[in-house]
């Protein structure tokens, strides 16, 4: 296992892994401070692919001025065990002006699928994903790429933009991973105190009984909705920020649901965190969400 800090290095490592080994390169984004879900994308890869690279770079352009950036969780020290334990490859762990060298002046914007749920919360989000995404494809050049469904519109926009700009890169999508208690692992629930974490769950319990409505008949996306926001208001720490109930591949608002995939999205503050979690109805060969269990 390399550790690899300077893209010009992770360029030509690539290449040469691609061009003389004749193999292929798995690639899992991440920002780091590395839980199960995070490991679950790397053992597909690692499943999947000759070569794993994983990328481990807290994206500033991805953070709101009033977001967490400064206090993000780093931890390389103990990221790097986590993976030489799965057997990664390299590690791409760049310096800021590595990803964004002096006088950066070009963004990515999806756009129709940027804007609304989490692009309505956070404004100019989802152009720091792409734009870091379409960098790392771009020095990389994997043949996989591997996302999880906990970030959902995030999918969408990662597979829209590798259509879009042509990249030779099949996008992996795998469940969400959860604690028993149902909660979404997060690099964010480090912030949780014990009473917070406990509160968090009310996350998964609304996006619950939404789903157990819709299995008892509900097709009004409004109720639907209702029975998310008025579960949430059950948890006196939790404030909801949106519930939204689209199509999961368009993002468009749907009144009545059909046999379409729904996706239901929500975020969450609980205390000082933003916390968000989607389920999908109907999608077709639907990979159910998988639990760990955790100390
Ligand atoms: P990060 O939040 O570190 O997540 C890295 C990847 O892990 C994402 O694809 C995310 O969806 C996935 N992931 C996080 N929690 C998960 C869970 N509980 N179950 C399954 N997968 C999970 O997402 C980002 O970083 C950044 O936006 C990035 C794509 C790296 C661009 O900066």
């Amino acid at each position: 296992m390399e550790i690899i800090n300077r893209r010009q290095r992770m360029s030509s490592v690539a290449r040469k892994v691609r061009r003389e080994e004749d193999k292929t390169i798995g690639l899992v984004p991440t920002m780091g401070a590395l839980h199960e879900g995070h490991l679950s994308l790397v053992r597909e890869a690692r499943r999947m692919c000759d070569v794993v690279v994983v990328s481990v770079f807290v994206n500033p352009t991805q953070f709101g001025p009033n977001e967490d950036f400064q206090h993000y969780p780093r931890d390389l020290t103990k990221d790097t065990a986590l993976l030489t334990e799965l057997n990664v490859d390299y590690i791409f762990a760049p310096a800021m002006e590595e990803i964004y060298p002096k006088g950066f002046a070009t963004y990515v914007k999806v756009e129709g699928i940027s804007d609304q749920l989490e692009g309505a919360s956070r404004p100019g989000h989802f152009r720091g994903v792409a734009t870091v995404v379409t960098i790392l494809f771009n020095i990389v050049r994997p043949d996989f790429a591997f996302f999880g469904q906990k970030d959902a519109q995030q999918t969408l926009i990662v597979k829209r933009l590798t259509r879009d700009l042509a990249f030779d890169t099949e996008i992996v999508i795998l469940p969400t991973v959860r604690e028993e208690s149902g909660l979404a692992l997060s690099s964010r629930n480090a912030y949780l105190d014990e009473d917070e974490r406990r509160a968090a769950t009310v996350l998964y319990r609304a996006l619950r009984t939404a789903k157990e409505a819709y299995k008892n008949g509900e097709r009004n996306s409004t109720r639907i909705a209702d029975w998310v926001r008025s579960t949430v208001e059950t948890e006196p720490r939790a404030r909801l920020d949106y519930v939204s109930v689209t199509d999961a591949d368009t993002l468009e608002k749907l009144e009545k649901l059909d046999d379409r995939p729904v996706l239901i999205a929500l975020a969450v503050h609980v205390g000082k965190t933003r916390l968000i979690d989607n389920v999908v109805l109907n999608r077709a060969k639907q990979k159910e969400d998988v639990t760990v269990k955790t100390s």
